[in-house]
């Protein structure tokens, strides 16, 4: 009897801690690749463009430059979609907290950008952060790496 509730038990644990593994941790390698020297790959860059030219260039841009006067609020008191191509704000965020972002849109934060998290799958929401992060300067793309990633 004790023994199968242990076992109930610890069966429980083990699937809640799958919950939160899926939930809360999106699996990426900070390394630097070969082929452009950032933690992501040249193949994730072009997959990323795809979904972005989909799902995020009608506010973001087709080449994630809108909107270039994003400070500035509409008559509703919402700030239009920020530039993500490294002129704004975006690079002020660690991947996960984009990733949170992009999953969860807007709306937690008081803004108005829809939610992905139902139809981008981790892979493609990291695909898509590449995508961006590729018209980041070199000297953007370090300190962002700087800021969240180097210790020293
Ligand atoms: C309907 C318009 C709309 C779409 C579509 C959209 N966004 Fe946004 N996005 C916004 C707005 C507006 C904001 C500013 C915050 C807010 O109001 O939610 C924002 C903010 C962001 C931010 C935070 C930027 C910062 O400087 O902090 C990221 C990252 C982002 N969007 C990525 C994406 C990605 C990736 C997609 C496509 C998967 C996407 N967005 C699709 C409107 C949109």
């Amino acid at each position: 009897m004790f023994m199968k509730k242990l076992l109930l038990l610890s069966a429980t644990v083990y699937v809640l801690a799958g919950c939160w593994n899926t939930d809360s941790s999106i699996n990426y390698s900070i390394e630097p690749k070969p082929e452009t020297g950032r933690w992501y790959t040249a193949q994730m860059v072009d997959n990323g463009k795809a979904t972005f030219a989909i799902r995020c260039a009608i506010c973001h841009g087709r080449n994630a430059e809108a909107t270039p006067n994003w400070k500035q609020t509409d008559a509703n008191g919402n700030y239009p979609p920020p530039p993500l191509n490294g002129s704004a704000h975006a690079w002020h965020h660690d991947i996960d907290t984009l990733a949170t972002v992009i999953k969860e849109g807007g709306r937690p934060l008081g803004g108005v950008m829809p939610a992905f998290g139902g139809q981008l799958s981790d892979k493609q929401v990291l695909e898509v952060i590449a995508s961006f992060q590729s018209y980041w300067p070199d000297e953007t793309y370090e300190k962002w790496l700087g800021m969240f990633y180097t210790s020293e």
